[in-house]
């Protein structure tokens, strides 16, 4: 046949396939989330293979391990034990709490790392909620402000960049405000911009035991039929003051992760959340494909489609594979 132009020479070694690489995964791109419990043995959780509650002394040490694995990044979620929950989620602001006695003790011991926390209110609330539940409706303003004073306690405590996973409307504006009056002019803001109210979270609320206990989150978190309205949570996270833009869950939402990196020129993160990860790792149990190659494979989808960071619970045991 005559072609002059044939895709193939360019995939016909390792060498010139490596090259031509346009999309590389490296230990850097990964932001590690860990879930936190006062104490007692690590325990595993039992939809997330690999993945456990850990003691603070524990978790010192799995930070330590991935550290020297070159993952440097974390993003914590306490257990709580239901004790503590109350309906405004009280324990959030306790400066002496589980969280924030983490915080300060992980930037204590590990000054190189970069702690990534969680603003919401559904680790701390009795009604399993991101925000305040009042005759069956979510309270916006009134969640509002304490989720700015929950961001004040969690910079305090030596967060670097605070993430509002909550999905309340004007939440980064009145983080950025408290953050800056209390003098936290250099903690980042990391929104949870397209987050959608999705079926993937699962395991992840059987981690903290936190899911809701009446209704759903369709009134706050987005419908994952929607990705226009994805642009108009960016305009308004960025005009607030966000740093950097999230998308989740990931895998389902590549079209938004593309679409927000295009259209805004702020860095876009994506989560590839609890149900992602628990899909491979049942898959593989089962021995129906190879772990570590689809893992790799969707890691790899995640960032050609535009993130610049992924929160993935693949990133310590992946990470000698990334470059
Ligand atoms: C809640 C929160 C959720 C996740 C992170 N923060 C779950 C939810 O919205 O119900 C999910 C993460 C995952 O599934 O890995 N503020």
């Amino acid at each position: 046949m005559e072609m002059l132009q044939r895709p193939r020479r360019n995939r016909k070694s390792a060498t010139i396939r490596n090259m031509l690489q346009e999309t590389h995964l490296r230990k850097s791109d990964f932001i590690y989330p860990m879930f936190i419990k006062e104490n007692g043995n690590p325990e595993e959780i039992p939809s997330m293979q690999g993945i456990y509650r850990w003691s603070l002394d524990d978790s010192f040490r799995e930070i330590e391990e991935c550290m020297e694995k070159g993952i440097k990044s974390f993003c914590f979620f306490p257990a709580i034990p239901e004790h503590q929950k109350d309906s405004t989620g009280t324990e959030s602001l306790n400066p002496n709490g589980l969280y924030p006695k983490l915080l300060s003790e992980v930037k204590k011991r590990f000054p190189e790392s970069y702690i990534m926390t969680d603003v919401a209110l559904d680790p701390y609330s009795s009604d399993g909620h991101d925000g305040i539940v009042k005759d069956g409706k979510i309270l916006n303003d009134e969640t509002v402000e304490i989720l700015a004073k929950m961001a004040v306690v969690q910079a305090q405590a030596g967060a670097d960049i605070i993430g509002p996973s909550d999905m309340m409307d004007g939440r980064v504006y009145a983080i950025r405000r408290a953050l800056d009056q209390a003098g936290y002019k250099d903690v980042s803001i990391m929104s949870y911009t397209a987050k959608y109210a999705s079926a993937f979270y699962g395991p992840f609320r059987d981690a903290l035991n936190s899911a809701p206990k009446f209704g759903d989150k369709k009134t706050y978190q987005m419908n994952p039929a929607n990705a226009q309205e994805a642009n108009i949570e960016a305009q308004l996270d960025i005009a607030e003051g966000a740093d950097i833009i999230m998308v989740k869950p990931a895998l389902s939402y590549l079209d938004i992760i593309a679409q927000l990196k295009s259209n805004f020129d702020v860095p876009v993160s994506a989560y590839n959340v609890s149900g992602e990860y628990a899909m491979v790792k049942a898959a593989a149990k089962a021995g129906y494909i190879n772990e570590t190659a689809v893992a790799k494979e969707i890691l790899l989808s995640i960032k050609r489609a535009g993130a610049d960071i992924i929160l993935s619970y693949f990133a310590k045991q992946l990470a000698d594979e990334f470059d």
